[in-house]
């Protein structure tokens, strides 16, 4: 095999990143022409001279002086002002420092406009995102707790047997690399009661709180996944179905990811999920996620398209956003997929996960005790919010598609020097910023609209 071809290696750690440039140009494909990405290697500009003899003669001078080579240079007559040329120039990234200096010069001394066109530098300070499905992988296991250590007020905190049980869970998870079957377990049955007693109580509020969403796909999981009240589902099952519906999949979590390595699985539709229970002492509390808040609370809604989607784009605005815009991203993950109501018909219901696993905020939620405000993201993303107690705000969202429009107009402000697609064959991050790829994305698009427009004549 020629050298200038190599397989990807997905085992080395992000931290060894250390040209997001090339990195992202990998994306699309495990086996890809490694190029070099001339792009990356220039800093253009276009500065504008006086157009009389000399001129350009004088301004080269100042790059001569300083050691710069010049890698390009074309010239046009400028289309500000009639009496000036225009010169687009590039030079090689070593010479960084020395440019800004002619470029100081050139304003300076020779009363040249000087735009600066690419140098860079916003993209080198993009944060490493995963770019394929399988780079999931590479953050799974940088928890910032393993499942198994228990803060000292946790009902679970003095009970090793739980504790051992715990530590089964998070190994499992620690152990899981993506493709590979989730493992089955053998649910206890002390496990099974506790999830018993969550499940009767939840499913009969349902009805009545629950979102439209939530109530249509409720019984399809107790047909196809063996949601019961004796029985805890496995992940693997559920993770099927949900690829069946939406594309959505769960992997196994060994603890707390960072939110942006968990907004990231988002982009993928992968949803990090725990495995364990929360201990049996206390069956209606819980200080952390467990298996009765994800299955009862997060799966449901990941099996309806618009919330998907929606949660979908969440995670793709996450994809190289700046650490405060995460921070902005995940409270308006807190409060949609995790305590989001919306509105259906002349009511308000609850979608959020947060309410949908939790039988006393359930029906707090609804009463008139709470503040409602309308989903905003601007508005959304600002507002503190506890942690160990009941949602004092809930934004209420018109519908999926809007909040997910909303989301997308947001997304649009965070600053980031590109703009990113998944491609659902190559399950992959496809960065859009050459011409090439926006061809790609408008034959898609050119496509698809064939058939749309063959359906529409086929309606008629
Ligand atoms: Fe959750």
């Amino acid at each position: 095999m020629d050298a200038a071809y190599k397989r990807i290696n997905g085992n080395h750690s992000p931290e060894a990143e250390t040209d997001n440039q090339s990195t992202r140009r990998r994306r699309g494909s495990m086996y890809l022409e490694e190029e070099t990405d001339k792009k990356s290697e220039v800093i253009s500009c276009i500065f504008s001279l006086k157009e009389e003899v000399g001129a350009l003669a004088r301004a080269l001078r100042l790059f001569e002086e300083k050691g710069i080579n010049l890698t390009h240079i074309e010239s046009r007559p400028s289309q500000m002002n009639k009496s000036q040329y225009e010169f687009y120039i590039s030079v090689e990234p070593t010479c960084s420092q020395a440019l800004d200096e002619v470029i100081n010069s050139l304003r300076t001394q020779i009363s040249g406009h000087v735009h600066e066109l690419s140098r860079n530098k916003q993209k080198d300070t993009v944060p490493w995102f995963p770019n394929d499905i399988q780079d999931l992988d590479r953050f799974a296991n940088q928890i910032l707790s393993y499942g198994s250590e228990l803060d000292a007020d946790h009902p679970g905190f003095t009970d090793p047997v739980y504790r051992a049980r715990r530590k089964e869970f998070a190994d499992i998870a620690y152990n899981y690399r993506h493709g590979q079957i989730i493992p089955r377990v053998e649910y206890t049955e002390e496990e099974k009661a506790t999830w018993g007693t969550v499940f009767k109580e939840l499913k009969g509020l349902y009805p009545t709180h629950a979102c439209r969403e939530h109530n249509r796909v409720f019984p399809l999981l107790e047909k196809y996944c063996g949601y019961r009240q004796d029985n805890i589902p496995q992940l693997e099952d559920v993770s099927r179905f949900l690829q069946s519906c939406t594309g959505f999949r769960l992997r196994p979590v060994a603890g707390l990811l960072s939110s942006r390595d968990f907004l990231a699985g988002l982009a993928f539709r992968v949803f990090h999920s725990t495995q364990y229970i929360r201990h049996g002492s206390k069956p209606t509390y819980t200080p952390e996620p467990d298996i009765c808040h994800e299955l009862l609370g997060h799966v449901p809604l990941f099996a309806d398209p618009s919330f998907a989607q929606f949660s979908q784009e969440i995670g793709l605005a996450s994809l190289g956003a700046p650490d405060e815009y995460i921070e902005k991203l995940a409270t308006v993950y807190w409060f949609t997929v995790e305590f989001g109501l919306c509105k259906q018909g002349s009511e308000i219901k609850a979608f959020g996960a947060g309410l949908l696993s939790s039988f006393g905020e359930l029906q707090y939620c609804l009463t008139d005790k709470p503040k409602l405000q309308p989903f905003d993201p601007d508005k959304t993303s600002i507002q503190k919010y506890p942690i160990t107690e009941y949602q004092p705000v809930y934004f209420v969202a018109e519908s999926f598609e809007d909040a997910k429009e909303k989301v997308r107009k947001f997304a649009a402000t965070i600053p980031k020097p590109f703009a990113v697609r998944y491609n659902p064959y190559t399950q992959s991050i496809e960065v859009l910023e050459t011409t090439q790829q926006l061809r790609n994305l408008a034959d898609s698009i050119n496509s698809e609209m064939g058939k749309l427009c063959e359906a529409l004549q086929k309606l008629k």
